[in-house]
């Protein structure tokens, strides 16, 4: 009803909107002893279960396993473990190798889905420890892993997800954190430094949500396009694809998300006046080449709308919009970017006059195989 929607006309802008609050809720007791320490109980508890681990791997299905892509890089990258993200659908028929010493993180925002539950069980019954990253508090994937973080971002209406994609990655990040403390592979300065960006996170999402009106205003040039193409790189790789996801579950636009170097191994052919390209490109190591993937789509008469830093004076001479997100570690920059790349399905769809709180042929949860 409306009154639920809290005045905004769609339960997905609402939770679009809610997004300060829900990273609050996420990190809250967590990012502890002024940002010194992160803690989770779930770590805390089965702490020589994640000393001795000798690989992770992650199983998801849709959005959740985009929020994957980004743990393993993270978990990669702060805590050193050797981690691989499976679609929990492959995972389960593909007669993994398990041991005592592998960790199966399982992602779920309603923590119902099936295909992700028989992975879990699969991973049981071969005798990995398994940990859940959940919404649904009491759901059945919360009950049947070993342990976990729930990411308490509240109820999501809306099918297409957004707030829970990026609670996840912020439970992903802290995961990664407290792991890496417990390992010893983060020095104290690193980590205090990290988790006082993890702190900033609710103030950024508000700041990058002044985007909505810019964003609404471009939307209407693309509303009408067939194919759009979403391109970034490094940590802004998941989240091409899944800002591509999002165009294409609620606005049935056909749209794919690439690494922005790969592009010129297939998608780079279909580029014309008519494909419009989303390049994520914030200020970060691969700044440079992406630059010059920019160049390439432009120079194919493609028109491109950018997401950057606040400050970047070279790309808004050559893409066609450009939309400025805050400075932030690049590690965790996928939430920030989720934000302007949420929005924009969001308008598109409703300029498109679709039902975006419920896409056709899609459910909020897949309870059956
Ligand atoms: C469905 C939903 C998606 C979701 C996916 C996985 O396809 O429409 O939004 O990402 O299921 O759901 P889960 O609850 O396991 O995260």
């Amino acid at each position: 009803s409306q009154l639920e929607k809290g005045g905004y006309p769609h339960f997905m802008l609402k939770e679009i909107y809610e997004q300060p609050n829900t990273i609050f809720d996420c990190i809250r007791g967590r990012v502890v002893n002024n940002a010194t320490e992160i803690k989770l109980s779930g770590v805390i508890d089965h702490s020589d279960r994640f000393i001795n681990a000798r690989r992770i791997i992650i199983v998801a299905c849709g959005t959740s396993w985009h929020a994957a892509l980004i743990g393993q890089r993270l978990l990669q990258d702060i805590a050193r473990i050797p981690t691989s993200v499976e679609y929990a659908s492959e995972f389960r028929y593909s007669n993994p190798v398990l041991t005592s010493d592998d960790i199966v993180i399982a992602i779920s925002q309603s923590g119902e889905t099936a295909d992700t539950l028989a992975a879990i069980k699969l991973a049981r019954e071969n005798g990995a420890f398994v940990y859940g990253v959940c919404n649904v508090v009491g759901s059945s994937i919360a009950r049947e892993t070993d342990t976990g973080t729930y990411i308490h971002v509240g109820p999501e209406i809306g099918v297409a997800s957004t707030k829970a994609f990026t609670g996840q990655v912020t439970v992903l990040a802290m995961l990664a954190l407290a792991v890496a403390q417990l390992r010893g592979t983060i020095s104290q300065e690193k980590l205090s430094e990290f988790s006082r960006s993890i702190e900033q996170l609710p103030s950024l999402i508000k700041e990058t949500l002044k985007l909505n009106d810019a964003i609404e205003k471009l939307s209407s040039t693309y509303t009408y396009v067939r194919n759009f193409l979403y391109l970034g790189r490094g940590y802004n790789y998941p989240s091409a694809l899944e800002g591509a996801l999002k165009l294409k579950e609620i606005s049935y636009i056909h749209a794919e998300g690439y690494p922005a170097a790969e592009m010129k191994h297939g998608p780079i052919a279909l580029i014309d006046r008519e494909m419009p390209t989303v390049v994520i490109a914030p200020s970060d190591e691969l700044h440079e080449k992406i630059i010059s993937n920019i160049q390439q789509v432009k120079a194919r008469g493609g028109s491109v709308i950018a997401i950057v830093t606040r400050g970047d004076t070279t790309i808004p001479e050559i893409a066609d919009h450009t939309l400025e997100i805050p400075p932030v570690p690049e590690a965790l920059s996928p939430i920030i970017v989720s934000i302007p790349l949420q929005l924009l399905a969001y308008h598109i769809a409703v300029m498109k006059g679709c039902n975006v709180d419920m896409p056709r042929n899609l459910a909020k949860s897949v309870t059956v195989e």
